[in-house]
């Protein structure tokens, strides 16, 4: 196993995006990020220094951290922010783990710009259980806006209304020739005619799932969130905020340009937001001026097409890479995702939207919930979450009121080490204009059942795929249905549970779990950075 380290410096930077600049916060002034390449087995060392004006603090999405929380990143969760002129390293161990993951800002809405590709690679001389490919391609989809992020997020979260929609999304931070001012900010891949191609797609959009294809190619889906899946071809894709999605495109079309795009499923509410990014597949020999063609995208409601899409992905499940699916389950827990009003002085009307988990809205601690676990420092969090909603109630047919019931606090729920979890995510009548991609930190879990309507705990387990269910880290929990997922405790820490998008979490769609340690030192938490950020 190698070390690999890197410097990351966190500095604001000009850029400028159809035809409008600003200064964003990058590292080491590039937008999208440095990748990261390691291979499964290595330390990576990265340290963080600050020069920007803002708090900082960087997620390594995906990666498990095992007992090693310290180097998760969610601000406030697993650590204070890195203040501005201070420097913080991350030192952790890639162990049973190889694919596409990626990094980015687990702060405000700094992960706009503040992003990149985790690119892990198998040990030395072990082969990808599928074809080799000739070449490998990074492929990040983004989301620009004019103005300000951090703008934009204050008007999403104080006046409890949906932010401006971005301006475009984009491929590799360059929205293509459907924007104004394109010419030098579209991404451009070259290929051979009969060579294979790995792209390595990572949605990294605030808020948007989205749509993928290329013209006149087939993709083979050979991993999600970097694990290993049966393939399966397709035109097209869905990828939420947070996942991965890494494909075999075969160079096998009449030579000439086509169009990658990229374009939201299901939007934010009431508005119609369906600018499509592009970037181009160029065969090698083609000139530059013929006019390539768009791929045919789902429509931007194609709910059919999301839920046929995410059916068909299943683990790989072979000797080599088992899927460990808990078969019996220790604890039952049934979240129901609402939303209500809160008190807020300083918002217009003096009221904002909350989102809540089983009618709780998460409220952010002042000191970072590992180091008050860790340490025993009372009052900073309470783990007296419920395991199912308060009252019951028609999730997804009854009268509004009955999810109007929100209380905010900062309450966790406490898991045995080791014990077997099942989740159950509800969605309920509200904010059903789009299907939540949650994301659960310092865990893979299996995706073992997914409907529509309200879970029925006597019949639906019946239906679970216990045997080969896609393995993941984010999982879209579908507008008024419900998605069960399960694993197995035995990463200790504190873990932030969340929706990924990014206006959903700042309105409180969040909690997280404590992991107790097991017995003897090493299940247990390591002892913390002497550098870790202080509050
Ligand atoms: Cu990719 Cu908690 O986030």
């Amino acid at each position: 196993a190698a070390m690999k380290k890197y410097q990351f410096d966190i500095k604001m930077k000009n850029v400028s995006r159809l035809c409008h600049a600003k200064p964003i916060v990058t590292v080491n002034g590039m937008y999208p990020g440095p990748t990261i390449y390691a291979r499964e087995g290595d330390r990576v060392i990265v340290n963080v220094t600050n020069y920007a004006q803002y708090n900082m603090s960087i997620h390594w999405h995906g990666l498990k951290q095992y007992r090693n929380g310290w180097a998760d990143g969610p601000a406030y969760i697993t650590q204070c922010p890195i203040k501005t002129g201070n420097s913080y390293t991350y030192d952790f161990n890639i162990t049973g783990q190889r694919g596409t993951l990626w990094w980015h800002a687990h702060i405000l809405w700094l992960r706009a710009t503040v992003h990149g590709a985790i690119v892990i690679m198998p040990p030395q001389g072990t082969p990808y259980p599928f074809p080799q490919p000739n070449q490998e391609f990074n492929i990040i989809l983004g989301e620009w806006w004019n103005n300000d992020v951090e703008e934009v997020e204050k008007q999403g979260n104080q006046m409890g209304l949906p932010p401006n929609m971005s301006d475009a999304h984009t491929i590799n931070g360059k929205p293509g020739p459907l924007f104004p001012c394109w010419e030098k900010y579209t991404y451009a891949m070259e290929v051979e005619q009969g060579k294979t191609y790995l792209l390595r797609i990572i949605n990294a959009a605030l808020n948007d799932e989205l749509f993928f294809g290329i013209a006149g190619h087939n993709m083979t889906v050979v991993e999600i969130d970097a694990v290993y899946t049966k393939p399966f071809s397709t035109q097209s894709l869905l990828i939420g905020p947070g996942q991965t999605t890494n494909v075999l495109v075969q160079a096998n079309g009449v030579p000439g340009r086509y169009f990658i795009a990229a374009r939201p499923f299901m939007d934010v509410p009431l508005s119609i937001d369906n600018k499509t990014a592009t970037a181009i597949l160029q065969y090698k020999g083609i000139p530059n001026y013929v006019i390539p063609t768009l791929p045919q995208l789902p429509f931007p409601n194609d709910t059919e097409f999301a839920l046929s899409y995410n059916r068909r992905l299943r683990s790989l499940n072979t000797l080599q890479y088992p899927a460990n699916v808990p078969l019996k389950v220790d604890r039952n827990l049934l979240y129901a995702i609402g939303l209500g009003m809160n008190a807020c002085p300083t918002c217009i009307n003096g009221t904002r939207l909350i989102a809540s988990l089983n009618n709780i809205s998460f409220v952010m601690p002042q000191v970072g919930l590992l180091q008050a676990h860790y340490f025993n420092i009372s009052g900073v969090f309470k783990t007296d979450f419920p395991d199912k909603p308060p009252t019951p109630f028609n999730y997804t047919g009854a009268p509004l009121t009955a999810n109007l019931r929100t209380s905010v606090g900062t309450r966790l729920s406490k898991i045995a080490f080791n014990s077997t979890v099942e989740l159950v995510l509800q969605d309920t009548n509200l904010l059903t204009v789009e299907s939540h991609p949650f994301h659960l930190h310092g865990y893979n879990f299996f995706v073992v059942g997914t409907g529509v309507g309200n879970f029925d705990p006597a019949k639906d387990p019946a239906k679970y795929n216990l045997v080969d269910p896609p393995e993941r880290n984010t999982v879209g929990v579908p507008t008024g249905g419900w998605t069960a997922i399960r694993f197995r405790a035995d990463n200790p820490g504190v873990w932030f549970l969340h929706c990924h998008l990014e206006l959903h979490t700042g309105w409180g769609l969040k909690t997280a779990f404590v992991v107790e340690d097991g017995p003897g030192n090493d299940l247990s938490i390591f002892p913390p950075p002497k550098d870790l950020p202080p509050c």
